[in-house]
């Protein structure tokens, strides 16, 4: 990264500020809306299917791929924009990697110019510990070099470099939340492995785990990430701001806990692990601690909330 991680701690604060999140119906997105609502921000969801936004928000329904709907969703006399819209499946992203550039990165290089065209200081973005890649079993911090393997990962080292971009020559305030796992209520669409346990607790069949199980993971809980993104705001963090857990469990024990959370067996059997499978991911919060982030939701507090959604929603 060749921009400077710097921060300026204006106790800045969001109330009467107008934002805009793109994706804001989505599984993180609704979480984020919904915290920057109750501090107090004035908040336009632009999403494929806004669905209901909290009281005091807006919804606009497009497809952000569509330059008019980028047109009408970036408009003069906002604050800031949160950008989570994206195609997130990592596997879906091997199969169809021009698809992915084209939402990802085309429409991201869009909005940011319809940023810099309208006078929107700030620029937050949804990246992802996947731009840093295969590190082994080293700690990932924001000096780590990018090393994306995958389309996915690739589309969002590219945005982050857009953001580096836009910082440097504009003093657009941006910055990359490079998110870990994140789970918690609201994620029954998805296909990561916590919503996978929830299933197969739900359903008493088996669950999967590739290889031995001993591949740790940062899982952080969507509130904690909902909280990373307005620290994020408030402090004015410009750079890569890693948002996890800082605490990484192995498959086996979140497995555990799982078993803990739901109280069922939940029965695994191994297959092969699969290739680029990562061996760990190990995250350093550092950075995003000192501009005071903290994540307050426990592993097995967090799980026993995602239970009780899948259960309330039934099979
Ligand atoms: N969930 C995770 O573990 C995780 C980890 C790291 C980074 N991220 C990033 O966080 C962001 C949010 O992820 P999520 O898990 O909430 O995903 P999600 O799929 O639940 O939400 C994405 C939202 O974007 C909207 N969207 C997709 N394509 C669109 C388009 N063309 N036009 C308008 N809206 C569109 C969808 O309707 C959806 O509401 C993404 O950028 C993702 O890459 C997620």
């Amino acid at each position: 990264m060749t921009e400077a991680a710097t921060t300026h701690s204006t106790g800045d604060q969001l109330a009467g500020q107008r934002v805009l999140v793109t994706g804001g119906a989505g599984f993180i997105g609704r979480h984020v809306t919904r915290a920057l609502v109750q501090a107090g921000a004035r908040v336009i969801v632009a999403d494929k299917q806004p669905g209901e936004v909290p009281e005091g928000g807006e919804a606009l329904a497009g497809d952000l791929r569509d330059p008019a709907f980028r047109e009408a969703a970036v408009t003069t006399g906002l604050d800031g924009i949160v950008h989570l819209a994206a195609a997130t499946s990592v596997l879906a992203s091997m199969r169809d990697p021009a698809g992915v550039h084209e939402l990802n990165v085309t429409a991201t290089a869009g909005l940011l110019e319809l940023a810099r065209l309208r006078d929107v200081p700030r620029f937050l973005l949804a990246s992802t510990n996947a731009v840093v890649g295969d590190v082994g079993t080293a700690t990932i911090d924001e000096t780590s070099p990018l090393r994306p393997l995958t389309p996915y990962g690739a589309s969002k080292a590219a945005c982050e470099m857009l953001l580096s971009g836009y910082a440097g020559a504009y003093g657009m305030a941006t910055c990359a939340l490079r998110f870990t796992n994140v789970y918690g209520p609201g994620m029954a669409h998805k296909d990561s492995f916590v919503p996978r346990l929830m299933r197969a607790a739900r359903s008493g069949e088996t669950v999967r785990v590739y290889g031995d199980g001993k591949q740790s993971r940062d899982l952080v809980n969507v509130e904690d990430v909902a909280r990373g993104v307005l620290t994020a705001w408030t402090q004015q963090a410009i750079g890569p701001l890693v948002i996890g857990a800082g605490r990484s469990v192995s498959v086996l024990e979140l497995v555990r806990a799982a078993r803990e959370a739901t109280g069922t067996e939940l029965p695994v059997e191994h297959i092969a692990a699969q290739t680029g499978e990562m061996p760990a991911v190990v995250v350093s919060i550092a950075r995003a601690r000192s501009l005071g982030y903290e994540p307050k939701v426990a592993l097995e507090d967090g799980l026993a909330g995602v239970w009780q959604d899948f259960r309330e929603q039934g099979p």
